[in-house]
């Protein structure tokens, strides 16, 4: 099966836990954008929308959902996005698509968070997905100097600003083998907005499309 179906597979699955009266926060990325194409079969179940991008948000609006901020939806029911790495622990790495600090306030204030992956995104040891790392424009060098001090490589990501007006590093050969740790220690280096390294916060259910079809994991 192709990359793509296995999305489509996931995405299709996720739609299962959108209960009636659903406050929905949406993630960001092409498997959830397989979610957003579906969602208006279910429209009627979906009370209210929170996007964790811009892009998600127009992609919303386009299949006919007014978009809610969270300040005004109140705290979501479910949160669904996808990820570009996940362990059986449940940790994550986010942020390809850029919108990783949006995609964490929505985890950490949703009940639950559903993680929509396809079979390549499941790995032993994060960390071979470069991490992403939000930072304000100013220290990036500064924060860039502060990784490579913790053998990674970091990369700026050109000609990009985050919806938030930022700027995004991509570290690469990072060996996260203590997400918890690390993800804690980096995001207090000064000038970081966010790392992509979701510990604190991991999923709650991973739905995972394979060759297999679904397999659902729900952590204890
Ligand atoms: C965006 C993200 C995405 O969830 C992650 O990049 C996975 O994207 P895709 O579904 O396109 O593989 O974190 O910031």
């Amino acid at each position: 099966m192709r990359q793509a179906e296995k999305k489509q597979l996931a995405a299709q699955a996720a739609l299962e836990f959108i209960e009636p009266g659903c406050i929905l926060g949406v993630g960001t990325g092409t498997t959830v954008n397989c979610l957003i194409d579906l969602l208006p079969d279910i429209r009627s179940k979906v009370d209210t929308v929170v996007a964790s991008s811009e892009e998600t948000a127009n992609r919303l609006r386009a299949a006919g959902f007014e978009v809610s901020e969270l300040s005004q939806s109140g705290d979501p029911d479910l949160y669904i996005d996808g990820a570009d790495e996940a362990n059986k622990h449940f940790h994550l790495i986010k942020g390809g698509g850029g919108a990783l600090t949006r995609e964490k306030v929505l985890a950490n204030a949703s009940r639950k968070f559903i993680c929509i992956i396809d079979d390549s995104k499941w790995v032993g040891v994060l960390g071979k997905f470069p991490l992403p790392v939000e930072v304000i424009p100013m220290a990036q060098s500064y924060v860039a100097r502060q990784f490579i001090k913790s053998r990674g490589q970091p990369v700026a990501r050109e000609n990009y600003l985050t919806d938030n007006g930022n700027a995004v590093l991509d570290i690469y050969r990072l060996t996260i083998t203590n997400p918890l740790e690390m993800e804690q220690r980096f995001n207090q280096i000064p000038g970081v907005v966010t790392v992509g390294i979701f510990a604190h916060r991991p999923a709650d259910i991973i739905v995972r499309a394979s060759d297999d079809g679904i397999q659902t994991l729900e952590r204890r």
